[in-house]
């Protein structure tokens, strides 16, 4: 599928400049089918029978497409709801507490603060800051998990690939990773993984993954088993959590979430990974590149999918940008406008928004 073919599969594109993947990524219409398609099989046919012996096969399914992803086994993937969820399910499920500490960066989303701030309330853990790009320094003799940012959604920085060569656990949160530049963890060098599924991989919202090590699977107690997560249900109490990482798994995901985001996958797979990621990195360098001989102060970024650029009044130029069809996001607090650039993206996109700045 060549560039051309894959943008016409997301009807957004059609009027619009949709540059805001990093919120939420374009749906392809063939995702909107998979999902309309399962609900009328419910609808038809009632949600036993065929549409929950589908809901079961699509758990499987999707765990093997985000496991293919990562290059990682089926196994050590847990279906979550969202990236947060996975960073819950590793800060509650690790043996932390009183004088240990965790080491994030001051440029984290909510999505990772929030559960950082339940370890602190709950758990009683220290949490130190330092800066993203000097992390792997700041390591200090308490800490005991570094959780940051695999790209940063603040101005598509990447994490310090020194990142992998330290004895500390590192969990990464892959909000803006996943879908959107390289994210195996054999290269990574990370313990823990955790993606969402409604961004860079235009899945439903409602749907991520969390990627635990092998060897850190035993070491994550899974806080609130539910049917889903146990190895033999029927057992009732006499049964084990599942061994391997759908021990975590969320337990109750749509099937039309996932029937959706697997249409999404597969589209995005029809094209090519390697290329989807390339293509998105050079369009988001080209207009990053743009902006700046335009005069716009472009903020320090890695090869990554996001362009900020500093304006005068964010929430008024994202207002006034979307009312000529460019869909982009400020940062509450902070000088910048944010571009999310992906594969289905062209130059038209990139023409529109600079023109419409
Ligand atoms: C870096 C980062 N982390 C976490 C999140 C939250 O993601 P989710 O809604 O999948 O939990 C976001 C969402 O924008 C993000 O950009």
């Amino acid at each position: 599928m060549d560039a051309a073919a894959l943008r016409s599969e997301f009807p957004v594109l059609e009027r619009t400049a949709y540059l805001n993947a990093g919120t939420c990524g374009p749906l392809p219409r063939a995702a909107a089918d998979a999902a309309r398609a399962t609900l009328a099989t419910g609808e038809a046919d009632g949600r036993a029978g065929g549409y929950f012996t589908s809901m079961i096969a699509a758990r499987d399914e999707q765990r093997q497409a985000y496991a293919s992803l990562l290059g990682v086994d089926p196994g050590e993937v847990a279906l979550t709801s969202c990236t947060s969820e996975g960073i819950v399910r590793v800060l509650a499920g690790l043996d932390l507490g009183r004088g240990d500490e965790i080491l994030t960066s001051d440029q984290e989303h909510p999505g990772l603060l929030g559960p950082l701030s339940g370890a602190i309330a709950q758990r009683g853990v220290t949490v130190r800051m330092a800066p993203f790009a000097e992390l792997a320094e700041a390591v200090g003799p308490q800490t005991r998990l570094v959780a940051c940012s695999h790209v940063s959604w603040v101005d598509g920085e990447l994490a310090p690939a020194a990142l992998g060569e330290l004895d500390v656990p590192v969990l990464l949160d892959g909000a803006q990773g996943v879908g959107a530049v390289a994210t195996r963890p054999a290269d990574l060098g990370c313990t823990f993984y955790a993606g969402s599924g409604q961004k860079w991989l235009c899945g439903a919202v409602g749907t991520g993954m969390l990627w635990i090590h092998p060897a850190w699977t035993d070491r994550v107690a899974a806080p609130g088993p539910t049917y889903q997560n146990l190895a033999e249900p029927a057992r009732g109490l006499a049964s084990d959590v599942r061994a391997d990482a759908a021990r975590h798994d969320s337990p109750a995901l749509s099937p039309e979430g996932a029937a959706a985001s697997l249409a999404s996958f597969g589209v995005l797979a029809a094209a090519g990974w390697e290329s989807v990621l390339a293509r998105a990195a050079a369009l988001a360098g080209s207009l990053a590149g743009r902006l700046s001989e335009r005069g716009f102060e472009v903020a320090p970024r890695g090869e990554t999918t996001l362009v900020s650029f500093r304006v005068e009044d964010p929430p008024a130029v994202r207002t006034r940008l979307a009312e000529a069809g460019v869909v982009v996001r400020d940062l509450p607090g902070r000088p910048w406008i944010r571009a999310s650039v992906g594969a289905w993206n062209d130059e038209s996109d990139l023409e529109r928004l600079l023109d419409a700045l």
